[in-house]
């Protein structure tokens, strides 16, 4: 049994644990826009990122903080106005079909350098939030950011966990039925593992729920 005290290890490594073990993790394509530069669009992927509840809608992702142990260009815009930033951001779901250009969102651009421009995705004017929603992506999520909770302020790899409110879901034309099932054949949602890995969501199984699911097993179909 390998036993573990994380603060004996080097954060890198710590880093590689929660990575390699906490897999598929979902991707957040993340758009945002610079308070002081309306113009300057930026675009992050974040698979630190889930639901949080659904009264309110609100969901979280977490941008850890840089080597220098500063912010992120992405918390650095969608922080609460209180605290300098925008208030606003914009999570996009991420299909198969975008993943290499959702990973190439990830280089270290300049401090208002456009990732839209170098991935080739398209910003598309959102509903209720400034920042644009991506036009490639299937269903998008407009947020306003309800709260930062900073794990280790102002330190490399800092933890900062932000929560936003949904306030509109915007879906391709067929993605959602009328009883707000989304098609995940449609979706083709990609999820993010240890190291340079992904997958996509195309082997799935179902389970009863509850007590019912013992003994099912993964069903043979799903096995490749
Ligand atoms: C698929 C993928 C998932 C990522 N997930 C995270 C994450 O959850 N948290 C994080 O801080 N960085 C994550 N990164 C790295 C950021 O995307 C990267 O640091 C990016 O440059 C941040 O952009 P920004 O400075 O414009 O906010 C991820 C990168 C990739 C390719």
């Amino acid at each position: 049994m390998l036993d573990l005290d994380p603060d004996a290890l080097e954060p890198a490594d710590r880093y590689k644990l929660l990575i390699g073990a906490i897999v598929p993790r979902p991707i957040a394509l993340v758009s945002t826009i610079a308070p002081e530069a309306p113009h300057a669009l930026n675009l992050a992927p974040f698979s630190f990122f889930n639901g949080v509840g659904s009264n309110p809608m609100s969901l979280l992702f977490c941008p850890a903080n840089r080597p220098d142990g500063g912010e992120k260009d992405t918390l650095r815009n969608c922080k609460p106005a209180a605290e300098g930033g925008l208030g606003e951001f914009v999570v996009n779901i991420v299909p198969a079909a975008i993943a290499d250009r959702t990973v190439a969102c990830a280089e270290e651009l300049a401090y208002g350098q456009s990732e839209f421009d170098l991935a080739g995705l398209t910003p598309e004017p959102s509903r209720l939030v400034r920042p644009p929603r991506v036009a490639e992506s299937p269903i998008c999520f407009e947020c306003r950011t309800v709260q930062v909770i900073r794990t280790n302020p102002g330190q490399p790899g800092g933890g900062n966990i932000v929560i936003g409110r949904v306030v509109r879901v915007i879906a391709r034309e067929g993605l959602v039925d009328g009883r707000y099932h989304v098609d995940p054949d449609l979706l083709d949602g990609v999820g993010r593992m240890g190291g340079l890995s992904y997958c996509t969501t195309r082997q799935r199984f179902t389970l009863p729920f509850g007590r019912a699911a013992l003994g099912q097993g993964v069903p043979p179909a799903a096995t490749p």
